[in-house]
């Protein structure tokens, strides 16, 4: 169960629903459109998490080959050829795997089947949703101190996107979140003049307040925000729009994370979707400028 420290000054996104009660997918559905963070009671992936708890990234090796992990896909994981010529990849397969096929093939499995999970937990939660595009990531490597932030997705295009997380450590996953882009951006609109940044597009609006109202990864943890303090479980399985709630990855080892892009007229209510908040929230502010300068 997540561990949660509730900061009284913000309000608190985070939904905890249990599948076996009754409504639940639809519960989950609303308040996700909504823009909370639902954590999955009673739910795991069916994985071999001893097995997945013995692979690991962060190995011993040349700085250069250490760096390259660091940014190292799974998906070339999942793709590694024992017989393989390149040296960094022989590496890998040596260091990571201790170069032992039936360990690369049992990781492939796993990653396989967890990916085939969540989209089975994906289609039973959200049915009608069309999704155009589905990216699946395992991290495998430490992730310490992250920058408060919402996600930046580089890319102009309109849709919804489902995020599904499963910590797969042994250890707690430890986020903080503060609030969501939209209600932090009419509160402080005027005092922080987001005014300015009212032509560029939702992406690149969540880039500005990131880098030059949060200070970017440059000043990480410095920023000014109130934050609730979560420790995901073992196993655990939560879901956010990381693009409409700030959060910040405090410590982690070993996760995935899978993002379904989703045509927006799929949804049970499509004007509470990334972009239609943003567009929103800059009409509002205009109106009531053009109203209080008239
Ligand atoms: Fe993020």
């Amino acid at each position: 169960m997540t561990k949660l420290i509730k900061n009284p000054a913000i309000p608190n996104p985070v939904v905890e629903v249990s599948l076996s009660s009754e409504n639940a997918e639809t519960e989950v559905r609303r308040r996700y459109e909504d823009g909370n963070l639902i954590i999955l009671r009673d739910f795991r992936l069916d994985l071999d998490y001893k097995f997945l708890a013995s692979i690991s990234l962060d190995v011993d090796g040349p700085p250069e080959y250490r760096r390259k992990l660091k940014k190292f896909p799974m998906e070339k994981i999942k793709n590694l050829e024992p017989s393989t010529k390149d040296s960094f990849q022989r590496f890998v397969f040596d260091v990571v795997f201790g170069g032992d096929t039936g360990r690369l093939n049992q990781f492939r499995e796993q990653a396989a089947s967890g990916d085939r999970q969540v989209y089975a937990l994906y289609r039973r939660l959200f049915p009608r949703y069309d999704e155009y595009k589905a990216v699946y990531t395992w991290r495998f490597t430490e992730t310490m101190y992250e920058n408060l932030h919402w996600d930046n997705l580089d890319t102009s295009d309109d849709f919804h996107q489902v995020r599904v997380f499963a910590n797969l450590d042994d250890r707690p996953r430890l986020w903080c979140i503060s609030e969501r882009i939209d209600s932090f951006a009419a509160r402080m609109y005027e005092e922080l003049g987001l005014g300015q940044f009212a032509s560029e597009t939702p992406d690149r609006f969540a880039y500005s307040l990131n880098n030059k109202i949060l200070g970017g990864m440059e000043r990480t943890c410095l920023d000014p925000m109130q934050r609730h303090h979560l420790a995901f479980a073992p196993g655990e399985v939560w879901l956010c729009e990381s693009r409409l709630v700030a959060h910040q990855i405090y410590s982690g080892y070993r996760a995935s994370a899978a993002m379904f892009y989703v045509k927006p007229e799929s949804m049970d209510d499509p004007e509470l979707r990334f972009h239609a908040r943003i567009i929103r929230l800059h009409e509002a502010k205009a109106v009531r400028q053009a109203s209080q300068q008239a």
